[in-house]
Protein backbone atom coordinates (compact mmCIF):
# COMPACT_ATOMS: atom_id res chain seq x y z
CA UNK A 1 0.00 0.00 0.00
CA UNK A 2 1.28 3.44 -1.01
CA UNK A 3 1.55 6.30 1.45
CA UNK A 4 -1.31 8.01 -0.66
CA UNK A 5 -3.34 4.59 0.13
CA UNK A 6 -2.92 4.69 3.38
CA UNK A 7 -3.61 8.10 4.45
CA UNK A 8 -6.99 7.17 1.83
CA UNK A 9 -7.75 3.80 3.62
CA UNK A 10 -7.50 4.97 7.28
CA UNK A 11 -10.59 5.96 8.72
CA UNK A 12 -11.95 6.38 12.25
CA UNK A 13 -13.17 2.33 13.36
CA UNK A 14 -16.13 2.80 15.69
CA UNK A 15 -16.68 -1.20 15.79
CA UNK A 16 -13.81 -3.98 16.31
CA UNK A 17 -13.69 -7.38 16.19
CA UNK A 18 -12.79 -9.29 19.36
CA UNK A 19 -9.78 -10.36 17.94
CA UNK A 20 -6.94 -9.85 20.55
CA UNK A 21 -3.83 -7.85 19.26
CA UNK A 22 -0.68 -8.69 21.18
CA UNK A 23 1.79 -6.93 23.05
CA UNK A 24 4.61 -7.34 20.64
CA UNK A 25 2.27 -6.01 17.74
CA UNK A 26 1.88 -3.15 19.76
CA UNK A 27 5.23 -2.17 20.52
CA UNK A 28 6.34 -3.34 16.99
CA UNK A 29 3.96 -0.54 15.81
CA UNK A 30 5.51 1.86 18.51
CA UNK A 31 8.64 0.91 16.94
CA UNK A 32 7.98 2.12 14.24
CA UNK A 33 5.94 5.41 14.95
CA UNK A 34 8.81 7.10 17.17
CA UNK A 35 10.57 7.53 13.65
CA UNK A 36 8.04 10.31 13.46
CA UNK A 37 10.01 13.66 13.31
CA UNK A 38 9.58 16.26 15.77
CA UNK A 39 10.95 20.14 15.98
CA UNK A 40 14.61 19.52 17.64
CA UNK A 41 14.25 15.91 17.88
CA UNK A 42 12.50 16.23 21.10
CA UNK A 43 9.94 13.99 20.72
CA UNK A 44 7.63 14.93 23.06
CA UNK A 45 5.12 11.75 23.19
CA UNK A 46 4.43 9.32 26.15
CA UNK A 47 2.18 6.43 25.76
CA UNK A 48 0.34 4.04 27.62
CA UNK A 49 -1.05 0.92 26.33
CA UNK A 50 -4.16 -0.62 28.19
CA UNK A 51 -5.45 -3.85 27.44
CA UNK A 52 -7.70 -6.54 29.01
CA UNK A 53 -8.11 -5.97 32.84
CA UNK A 54 -6.39 -2.94 32.64
CA UNK A 55 -8.59 -1.58 30.01
CA UNK A 56 -11.66 -2.76 31.68
CA UNK A 57 -10.73 -0.60 35.14
CA UNK A 58 -10.44 2.54 33.02
CA UNK A 59 -13.45 1.34 31.12
CA UNK A 60 -15.11 1.51 34.66
CA UNK A 61 -13.35 4.40 36.06
CA UNK A 62 -14.66 6.75 32.62
CA UNK A 63 -17.85 5.83 33.61
CA UNK A 64 -17.68 7.11 37.21
CA UNK A 65 -15.98 9.78 36.14
CA UNK A 66 -18.24 11.64 33.85
CA UNK A 67 -21.35 10.54 35.79
CA UNK A 68 -19.97 12.63 38.63
CA UNK A 69 -19.08 15.58 36.29
CA UNK A 70 -20.70 15.50 32.95
CA UNK A 71 -19.61 18.70 32.00
CA UNK A 72 -15.77 16.60 32.20
CA UNK A 73 -12.34 17.22 33.70
CA UNK A 74 -11.68 18.93 30.67
CA UNK A 75 -9.34 21.36 32.38
CA UNK A 76 -7.45 24.05 30.41
CA UNK A 77 -7.44 21.23 27.33
CA UNK A 78 -11.39 21.49 26.43
CA UNK A 79 -11.83 19.15 23.00
CA UNK A 80 -13.12 22.14 21.32
CA UNK A 81 -12.51 26.03 20.81
CA UNK A 82 -15.03 27.74 22.40
CA UNK A 83 -17.98 29.30 20.03
CA UNK A 84 -16.47 27.46 17.29
CA UNK A 85 -17.14 29.29 13.65
CA UNK A 86 -17.55 28.00 10.35
CA UNK A 87 -16.69 26.37 8.64
CA UNK A 88 -14.80 24.42 11.46
CA UNK A 89 -18.40 24.31 13.14
CA UNK A 90 -20.69 23.63 10.50
CA UNK A 91 -17.98 20.55 9.84
CA UNK A 92 -17.96 19.43 13.04
CA UNK A 93 -22.14 19.01 13.09
CA UNK A 94 -21.75 17.52 9.35
CA UNK A 95 -19.99 14.17 10.62
CA UNK A 96 -22.04 13.91 14.00
CA UNK A 97 -24.96 14.19 11.55
CA UNK A 98 -23.83 11.80 9.01
CA UNK A 99 -22.54 9.47 11.59
CA UNK A 100 -26.37 9.54 13.43
CA UNK A 101 -28.11 9.00 9.80
CA UNK A 102 -26.35 6.02 9.17
CA UNK A 103 -27.04 4.58 12.76
CA UNK A 104 -30.59 5.76 12.37
CA UNK A 105 -30.55 7.83 15.62
CA UNK A 106 -32.44 10.88 15.06
CA UNK A 107 -31.75 14.35 16.67
CA UNK A 108 -34.49 14.00 19.36
CA UNK A 109 -33.08 11.12 20.49
CA UNK A 110 -30.39 12.49 22.87
CA UNK A 111 -30.44 9.56 24.70
CA UNK A 112 -29.55 7.38 22.17
CA UNK A 113 -27.09 9.42 20.81
CA UNK A 114 -25.16 9.72 24.40
CA UNK A 115 -25.76 5.90 24.84
CA UNK A 116 -23.47 5.97 21.50
CA UNK A 117 -21.44 8.38 22.62
CA UNK A 118 -20.31 6.81 25.68
CA UNK A 119 -19.12 3.71 23.93
CA UNK A 120 -15.69 5.68 23.00
CA UNK A 121 -15.20 4.68 26.61
CA UNK A 122 -15.65 1.19 25.77
CA UNK A 123 -12.51 2.14 23.30
CA UNK A 124 -15.66 1.13 20.94
CA UNK A 125 -15.06 -2.48 21.45
CA UNK A 126 -11.23 -2.61 20.88
CA UNK A 127 -9.17 -4.83 22.54
CA UNK A 128 -5.83 -2.56 22.80
CA UNK A 129 -6.36 1.27 24.21
CA UNK A 130 -3.55 4.18 23.86
CA UNK A 131 -3.21 6.97 25.99
CA UNK A 132 -1.07 9.90 24.88
CA UNK A 133 0.55 12.12 27.28
CA UNK A 134 2.92 15.08 26.41
CA UNK A 135 4.60 17.40 29.52
CA UNK A 136 2.44 20.73 30.66
CA UNK A 137 5.66 22.51 29.87
CA UNK A 138 5.48 21.84 26.11
CA UNK A 139 3.99 24.17 23.37
CA UNK A 140 1.95 24.84 20.96
CA UNK A 141 4.67 23.29 18.36
CA UNK A 142 5.17 19.87 20.71
CA UNK A 143 1.08 19.25 20.85
CA UNK A 144 1.71 19.43 16.82
CA UNK A 145 4.53 16.67 16.86
CA UNK A 146 2.27 14.86 18.72
CA UNK A 147 -0.32 14.62 16.40
CA UNK A 148 1.95 13.43 13.88
CA UNK A 149 2.96 10.52 16.05
CA UNK A 150 -0.64 9.26 16.40
CA UNK A 151 -1.03 9.81 12.37
CA UNK A 152 2.42 7.42 12.28
CA UNK A 153 0.31 5.14 14.68
CA UNK A 154 -2.78 5.02 12.79
CA UNK A 155 -0.95 4.95 9.08
CA UNK A 156 0.87 2.21 10.27
CA UNK A 157 -1.96 0.19 12.12
CA UNK A 158 -3.62 0.59 9.07
CA UNK A 159 -1.38 -1.20 6.92
CA UNK A 160 -1.05 -3.88 9.16
CA UNK A 161 -4.70 -4.47 8.74
CA UNK A 162 -5.31 -2.98 12.12
CA UNK A 163 -8.01 0.30 12.78
CA UNK A 164 -7.81 2.96 15.38
CA UNK A 165 -9.77 6.21 16.40
CA UNK A 166 -8.33 8.58 18.28
CA UNK A 167 -10.50 9.54 20.78
CA UNK A 168 -10.36 13.18 22.52
CA UNK A 169 -13.27 11.58 24.76
CA UNK A 170 -10.93 10.38 27.03
CA UNK A 171 -10.23 14.23 28.04
CA UNK A 172 -13.56 13.82 29.85
CA UNK A 173 -12.11 11.72 32.27
CA UNK A 174 -8.70 13.67 32.27
CA UNK A 175 -8.00 14.19 35.82
CA UNK A 176 -9.16 10.03 36.96
CA UNK A 177 -6.96 8.84 34.48
CA UNK A 178 -3.85 10.66 35.65
CA UNK A 179 -4.76 9.83 39.42
CA UNK A 180 -5.14 6.29 37.79
CA UNK A 181 -2.07 6.42 36.24
CA UNK A 182 0.08 8.36 38.41
CA UNK A 183 0.89 10.72 36.15
CA UNK A 184 3.34 13.40 37.59
CA UNK A 185 2.09 17.01 38.01
CA UNK A 186 3.98 18.35 34.91
CA UNK A 187 2.17 15.63 32.79
CA UNK A 188 -1.39 15.90 30.99
CA UNK A 189 -3.44 13.14 29.38
CA UNK A 190 -4.04 14.45 26.25
CA UNK A 191 -5.88 11.60 24.36
CA UNK A 192 -7.17 7.80 23.89
CA UNK A 193 -7.22 5.86 20.45
CA UNK A 194 -8.86 2.45 20.10
CA UNK A 195 -6.59 -0.27 18.16
CA UNK A 196 -7.71 -3.74 17.11
CA UNK A 197 -9.25 -5.28 14.05
CA UNK A 198 -12.33 -3.18 12.06
CA UNK A 199 -15.37 -4.86 12.54
CA UNK A 200 -16.05 -4.95 8.56
CA UNK A 201 -19.94 -5.73 9.30
CA UNK A 202 -20.76 -2.48 11.23
CA UNK A 203 -22.49 -0.23 9.66
CA UNK A 204 -20.11 2.74 11.55
CA UNK A 205 -17.73 1.36 10.20
CA UNK A 206 -18.48 2.53 6.55
CA UNK A 207 -19.15 6.07 7.46
CA UNK A 208 -16.82 8.28 5.17
CA UNK A 209 -15.67 12.06 6.27
CA UNK A 210 -15.27 14.41 3.63
CA UNK A 211 -12.24 16.99 3.28
CA UNK A 212 -12.68 20.61 1.93
CA UNK A 213 -11.00 20.72 -1.35
CA UNK A 214 -7.39 21.89 -1.51
CA UNK A 215 -8.11 25.47 -3.52
CA UNK A 216 -10.40 25.76 -0.05
CA UNK A 217 -7.32 25.82 2.22
CA UNK A 218 -4.57 26.76 0.18
CA UNK A 219 -2.75 29.88 -1.18
CA UNK A 220 -0.33 29.21 -4.01
CA UNK A 221 1.94 31.92 -4.17
CA UNK A 222 5.41 32.69 -6.81
CA UNK A 223 4.71 30.04 -9.12
C1 LIG B 1 -7.18 13.99 17.90
C2 LIG B 1 -8.47 13.38 17.50
C3 LIG B 1 -9.41 13.05 18.45
C4 LIG B 1 -10.61 12.44 18.11
N1 LIG B 1 -11.50 12.07 19.09
C5 LIG B 1 -12.60 11.34 18.77
C6 LIG B 1 -13.44 10.82 19.79
O1 LIG B 1 -13.26 11.06 20.97
N2 LIG B 1 -14.47 10.03 19.42
C7 LIG B 1 -14.73 9.74 18.11
O2 LIG B 1 -15.68 8.99 17.83
N3 LIG B 1 -13.96 10.22 17.11
C8 LIG B 1 -12.89 11.00 17.42
N4 LIG B 1 -12.05 11.47 16.43
C9 LIG B 1 -12.33 11.11 15.03
C10 LIG B 1 -12.77 12.28 14.17
O3 LIG B 1 -14.12 12.53 14.35
C11 LIG B 1 -12.44 11.89 12.71
O4 LIG B 1 -11.05 11.80 12.56
C12 LIG B 1 -12.97 12.87 11.68
O5 LIG B 1 -14.36 12.96 11.72
C13 LIG B 1 -12.52 12.47 10.27
O6 LIG B 1 -12.97 11.16 9.99
P1 LIG B 1 -11.97 9.98 9.66
O7 LIG B 1 -11.04 9.80 10.81
O8 LIG B 1 -12.84 8.77 9.47
O9 LIG B 1 -11.21 10.35 8.42
C14 LIG B 1 -10.88 12.14 16.75
C15 LIG B 1 -9.94 12.51 15.78
C16 LIG B 1 -8.76 13.11 16.14
C17 LIG B 1 -7.76 13.46 15.07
Amino acid sequence: MSVAETLKKRISIRAFLDTPVDAATVHALLDDARWSPSGGNLQPWKVIAVAGTEKAALERLAVEAIMTNPKGQVGDYPIYPEGLQDPYRARRYKIGEDMYALLGIPREDKGARLKWMSRNYQFFGAPVGLFFVIDKEMGNGQWAHLGMFMQSIALLATERGLGTCMQEAWGMARDSLHQHFGLADNEVLYCGMALGYPDANATVNSLRSERAPVDEFARFRGF
